[in-house]
């Protein structure tokens, strides 16, 4: 098993996660799909790419949901079929719950959940009709439980869990593959994009994040677990520890992230 000649599809492309995702899979002779609402930024990723020629852009905005069907129909007429869909465009918060506009909790959900449920709306089809596919999306460690300052962004990454559990049933005897993929801190600019309680942009750079995994490592550690058709997959560093602290005692993980550095 191998990406060679397959068709990708990810969105993010234009930075972090996904602009290392695209490196890493143009190397592995993928033919690429790259999607976010940035197209210069996209344009300089092709640029950087191992096979420019074989990458397709197609900006989109997650939150336009009903623009999403056309924007597949065009990546799918770009080589014919889509065999792996990364859903992993998304935006990150840092405020607290009580601090945070309604307008901003619904931004972080349209974007992180209804965006990603409705591309892969979009996608199945086709995907059911050659009975085949894997769909990927980059949830986080906050997928799996919350901290401060997160409530919003947590509460998104929980829902994909559900949507993509679900629906993982439901597609399996259509051959169709669902990997939710659970990064803990990534070396990106996550932090600076995230939204504060206004919707305005956070601009500082996450501790965590600092410290964090360089992209490049991240996608050579993701890319051999999708082949291997994982069905939950967990990157990072110590902050892992807490989505197996969770199972064993919510208790005593809630009393240590109490205590923990979160910005
Ligand atoms: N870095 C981490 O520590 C970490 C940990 C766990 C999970 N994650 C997840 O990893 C994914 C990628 O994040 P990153 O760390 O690589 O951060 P990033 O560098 O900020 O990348 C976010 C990507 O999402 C795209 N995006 C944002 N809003 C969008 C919208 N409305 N429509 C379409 N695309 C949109 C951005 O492109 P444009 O601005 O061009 O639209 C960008 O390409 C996210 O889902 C994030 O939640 C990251």
């Amino acid at each position: 098993m191998s990406f060679e000649d397959k068709t990708v599809w990810i969105t993010g492309a234009s930075s972090g996660i996904g602009e290392a995702l695209t490196y890493a899979l143009s190397k592995r002779g993928s033919k690429l799909i790259i999607s976010s609402r940035r197209e210069q930024a996209l344009e300089r990723v092709r640029r950087q790419c191992a096979i420019p020629s074989e990458v397709e852009i197609i900006p989109l905005d997650l939150t336009e949901t009903g623009t999403l069907p056309q924007k597949a129909e065009q990546a799918r007429s770009a080589f014919g079929h889509i065999d792996y869909l990364f859903n992993n465009g998304g935006i990150s918060q840092r405020s607290l719950a009580v601090d945070t506009d309604m307008e901003v909790v619904r931004k972080v959900m349209e974007v992180n959940f209804f965006g990603t449920v409705a591309l892969t709306k979009a996608v199945l089809p086709a995907m059911k009709q050659r009975q085949s596919g894997h769909i990927v999306v980059t949830s986080s460690v906050m997928g799996k439980f919350g901290t401060r300052l997160r409530s919003a962004y947590a509460a998104s990454k929980h829902a994909l869990h559900g949507w993509f559990d679900c629906l993982r049933q439901e597609i399996h005897d259509d051959n169709i593959k669902v990997s939710l993929v659970c990064p803990g801190f990534i070396k990106t600019d996550v932090t600076l994009n995230a939204l504060e309680g206004d919707g305005s942009k956070h601009n500082k750079m996450g501790e965590g994040q600092k410290k964090g995994m360089e992209p490049s490592t991240f996608a050579q550690k993701l890319l051999p677990k999708i082949l291997r058709e994982k069905e939950e997959i967990y990157i990072g560093g110590m902050e892992l520890m807490g989505v197996y602290l969770k199972r064993i005692s919510p208790r005593l993980l809630n009393a240590i992230l109490r205590n923990s550095d979160v910005t």
